[in-house]
């Protein structure tokens, strides 16, 4: 019973976490809500759910890569192959966000000289990581709503 208790709380702080990412990962993506300045300080602060969001499905991630030239169910294979491009495009928006930097870095007193190559990639590869993130949202979308109108709409499906 304990046990049922503990891993129901781990779901449900799981469904909290995410749900944070979600909308932190929409503000970020509209800057005109925050202003530049802010953009750039809520993806600082974005970061810190998103490795978390790792952490917490860390099990999973080790199980698949274990299973890497072995048979994996095509769902679980295809999971696998867009959760890393995401994760690759998603390192790639922040580094180029973090040196084409005008409010955030400079206030740390870390001034480096905007390349519009950079620019470039960071708008170019957001809009593209927008879509990616939204085929991630669809393809775990069951256990979102499931879980959303268990532990936040209170009704038992
Ligand atoms: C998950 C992370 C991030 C996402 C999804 C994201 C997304 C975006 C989007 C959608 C735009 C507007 C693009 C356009 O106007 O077409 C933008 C612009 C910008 N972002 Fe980010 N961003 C992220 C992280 C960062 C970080 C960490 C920084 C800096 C600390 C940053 C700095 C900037 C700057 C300076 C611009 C304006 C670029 C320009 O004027 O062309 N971004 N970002």
């Amino acid at each position: 019973m304990q046990n049922t208790d503990k891993k129901f709380s781990l779901t449900q702080f799981k469904l909290f976490l995410d749900l944070a990412v979600l909308a932190l990962f929409i503000t970020v993506n509209i800057p005109q809500l925050t202003g530049l300045a802010g953009h750039e300080w809520v993806s600082f602060v974005f970061v810190a759910p998103f490795l978390v969001h790792l952490v917490l499905n860390w099990k999973w991630i080790v199980s698949v890569f274990s299973r890497l030239f072995k048979k994996l169910p095509g769902e679980t294979r295809f999971n696998q192959i867009w959760d890393t491009l995401l994760f690759i495009m998603m390192t790639l928006v922040i580094f180029s966000g973090t040196i084409v930097s005008e409010a955030a870095l400079p206030a740390l007193g870390i001034h480096i000289e905007i390349d519009p190559f950079w620019r470039s990639i960071h708008t170019g590869m957001a809009n593209l990581l927008m879509l990616m993130f939204g085929v991630h949202l669809t393809l775990h979308w069951k256990w979102i709503v499931s879980n959303f109108r268990r532990y936040v709409l209170q009704k038992t499906v």
